[in-house]
């Protein structure tokens, strides 16, 4: 099977699409739009190579300064070709970045600033060159996060399963981000996503800590109750005879609540209760013996396991005391509406200085579910810098690439605005005060037209044949 690597040869399916194993160059932030492909191995070695990184800066709310020191908690904003600067960047940051959040061009067919029309191959080798590099710099327990609609989310999901692996596939979350939708073509789109892989397997994500009291109390804290029983008939005696046993309770004994005390052992006077019969089958508590025995004591003021009277028959409850619960896969927040971004970027600027930047408190989620502080989170397709807003409010050390001149008349003025303290988007959901710096530095321009493939495509005119 010569021509598919050993990857490939282990997934029963292939994702195959037009020159697969080039690499697609493309580079619109100098004065001429630029791309093209590179076939040959040592011409690409030789594209990504590390490249000069020059005008390296102290950027503070005071302005800039020459730089000092850079130190390992330091963050860093860098202005080129993102597929260059990470391949500059990497031996630097190689397996220390906990969180890769991006938000790349969608491949809608609209023209933004930037480009944002591929032809469906052209976006999966664009993506396939960033996200295979970008990979080399999670470390074990590190997450990538990438933000897309359906216009390419379908195979883009094809080509993570390939490239970071089917079994570190995290889960596809739908966020709602324009409930109003707009009447156009057949359905009216009212959400994006956010596809979730981990560089390695058992990677968990951080539960979300929820903001609520607990009405009920007793000696261990707050609770509140949840059913024992499997409401799954799925489960059942025939599959599961395991978590099909009685409880006893004694009717007699009640405590403020209103609560029994339960037992695994028959007692003479108490009463025995099965989980209830539903849709014709035995349906199972969801703990096994062992574990309920390890959360009853005789106090129901300080045992786990409760019984409460219900009609003609009692029912048995779990004290639950967790403040926290896993995400879920639909986030609808209001919050989370594309608008919340323009307005966000609107009081910053006094106009709309950017199409369509991510709510900070999107980002928030995000970042809250897959690091702690003092993590590293990087964003290879910045824009406004909303990633490196956030990432700096809520102590988190960034890295954030950017290609367009705007860098430096949105991106770095955001910044700076963070670190005088600005107050709107994720600054309370942090308690953001003010404070902090970050380090600028521009790739050298026009690095590539020294190369001698760069002459050869040139000369024969293959670029502007390329660029159609
Ligand atoms: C959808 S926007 C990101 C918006 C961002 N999440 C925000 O909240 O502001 C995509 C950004 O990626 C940048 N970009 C696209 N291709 C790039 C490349 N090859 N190198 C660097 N930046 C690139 C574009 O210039 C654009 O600013």
């Amino acid at each position: 099977m010569s021509g598919i690597s050993h990857k490939q040869q282990e997934h029963s399916i292939i994702l195959e699409f037009q020159q697969k194993n080039m690499l697609f160059y493309e580079d619109i932030s100098f004065e001429k739009a630029e791309s093209f492909f590179i076939e040959e191995y040592a011409d690409i070695q030789q594209l990504l190579s590390p490249k000069n990184l020059i005008n390296f800066q102290s950027i503070t709310d005071k302005g800039h300064r020459d730089i000092t020191k850079i130190t390992k908690d330091s963050n860093f904003l860098f202005k080129g070709n993102n597929l260059l600067v990470l391949h500059t960047i990497l031996p630097i940051f190689k397996e220390s970045i906990k969180l890769i959040y991006i938000d790349p061009p969608y491949n809608t067919g609209n023209t933004f600033t930037y480009k944002d029309k591929f032809s469906r191959s052209l976006w999966l080798l664009f993506m396939k060159n960033r996200v295979e590099v970008a990979r080399e710099f999670l470390q074990d327990d590190g997450i990538l996060v990438i933000q897309c609609d359906e216009n390419e989310q379908a195979y883009l999901k094809v080509l993570l399963d390939e490239i970071y692996g089917e079994e570190n596939f995290l889960g596809m979350i739908t966020v709602l981000t324009n409930p109003s939708g707009r009447d156009y073509r057949s359905l009216a789109r009212t959400h994006e996503y956010l596809i979730f892989y981990s560089k390695t397997p058992n990677t968990e994500l951080n539960p979300l800590i929820l903001d609520k009291e607990f009405k009920l109390e007793d000696t261990l804290g707050g609770f509140e109750l949840r059913s024992l029983r499997n409401g799954n008939v799925r489960f059942h005696q025939g599959n599961r005879p395991n978590l099909y046993y009685p409880f006893y309770i004694n009717p007699k004994n009640q405590d403020i609540h209103g609560h029994h005390i339960v037992s695994l052992t028959k007692k003479k006077g108490w009463i025995e209760i099965y989980p209830r019969e539903s849709q014709g089958v035995n349906t199972v508590w969801r703990w096994g013996k062992t574990k309920v025995l390890d959360n009853i004591t005789d106090n129901t003021l300080s045992s786990n396991l409760i019984a409460r009277p219900s009609k003609d028959n009692y029912l048995i409850f779990e004290k639950y005391r967790k403040k926290t619960r896993l995400a879920r896969t639909i986030w609808d927040n209001k919050d989370f509406y594309t608008s919340k971004g323009t307005k966000h970027i609107k009081e910053l600027f006094q106009e709309s200085v950017f199409d369509y930047p991510k709510p900070e408190l999107l980002i928030a989620r995000i970042i809250d579910i897959t690091t702690k502080p003092g993590d590293r989170v990087i964003d290879f397709f910045l824009g406004s810098g909303t990633t490196a807003s956030v990432a700096h409010k809520s102590g988190r050390l960034w890295i954030g690439i950017e290609q367009m001149d705007y860098i430096e008349t949105v991106t770095i003025p955001r910044l700076q605005k963070v670190i005088a303290g600005e107050n709107g988007g994720a600054s309370r959901h942090y308690q953001w005060t003010k404070g902090g710096e970050f380090i600028y530095s521009q790739l050298e321009k026009n690095e590539t037209q020294e190369f001698p493939f760069y002459k050869e495509l040139q000369k024969n005119n293959i670029i502007n044949q390329l660029r159609g």
